[in-house]
């Protein structure tokens, strides 16, 4: 092939597909997120924007989250936010790094949504990415945990939640005295895993004793799981 006609032929058939990634307003956020009421919700979101043609450098980035036309969370310092989610709301995310990560606190029965994400660049353009909305599944009561047990020269009994509130973890309690270590594991982009364990070595009252496991969310919600020791 002739140089110029490959140029072409890589305009016609590389470079478009190159550009659209630059030429469109882009948003990753999950439709739906559940999040224990009274506890806090992380809604994981990254954006991107058109390449702008000008050389003009951007410097600043205002964000908004919002439910229809109320605002419900801005990088915005000075902005008053209604009593509804004044208090209640972080952007995390930075901005400028195409971040707009957004953190809800004290989930209550109304934060259902959809919430969808704004941004504006003053020294370019703005852009309501309302097609693409979180919604939250808000749990008011939360499922038992799951538990397990490993029975060797100790006793290890295991406690453990899915939850989406990974900047205040819950905590356990057990029914029993031991041991006990917790450890979080992020499964996906808004999901979290915390698991207790519980580890002693058996005494002879532990013969087919039951053992409780009591989980206490952000917010004070609970849920208890329990489990019947074969020894
Ligand atoms: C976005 O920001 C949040 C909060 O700071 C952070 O946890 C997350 O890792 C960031 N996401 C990306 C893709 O960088
Ligand atoms: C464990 O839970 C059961 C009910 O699920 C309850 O009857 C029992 O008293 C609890 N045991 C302890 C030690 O808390």
């Amino acid at each position: 092939m002739e140089l110029k006609l490959w140029l072409s032929f890589l305009m016609l058939h590389v470079i478009p597909d190159v550009q659209s990634a630059n030429t469109q307003w882009i948003i990753d956020v999950p439709s739906r997120i559940p999040a224990v009421q009274g506890s806090c919700v992380v809604i994981p979101c990254s954006y991107a924007y058109p390449k702008p043609r000008s050389k003009t450098i951007l410097n600043s980035w205002r964000g908004f989250w919002k439910r229809g036309n109320k605002i419900v969370s801005t990088n915005l310092r000075k902005w008053k936010l209604t009593e509804e989610f004044k208090k209640r709301t972080q952007l995390l995310g930075n901005l400028g790094a195409r971040n707009c990560t957004m953190l809800l606190d004290g989930v209550r029965s109304t934060d259902v949504g959809p919430f969808h994400f704004r941004i504006e660049i003053p020294q370019y353009k703005s852009f309501s990415f309302v097609e693409k909305t979180v919604s939250i599944d808000v749990i008011r009561k939360p499922d038992p945990p799951s538990m397990s047990v490993e029975v060797a020269d100790k006793v290890k009994v295991s406690c453990s939640v899915f939850h989406s509130c990974p900047t205040n973890l819950p905590t356990f309690s057990w029914s029993r005295s031991g041991v006990v270590t917790r450890r979080s594991k992020k499964l996906n982009k808004w999901k979290w895993e915390t698991k207790s364990t519980l580890t002693f070595v058996p005494i002879y009252p532990d013969s087919k004793k039951t053992l409780n496991c009591t989980v206490k969310y952000r917010g004070g919600k609970k849920a208890e799981g329990s489990i019947t020791l074969q020894i």
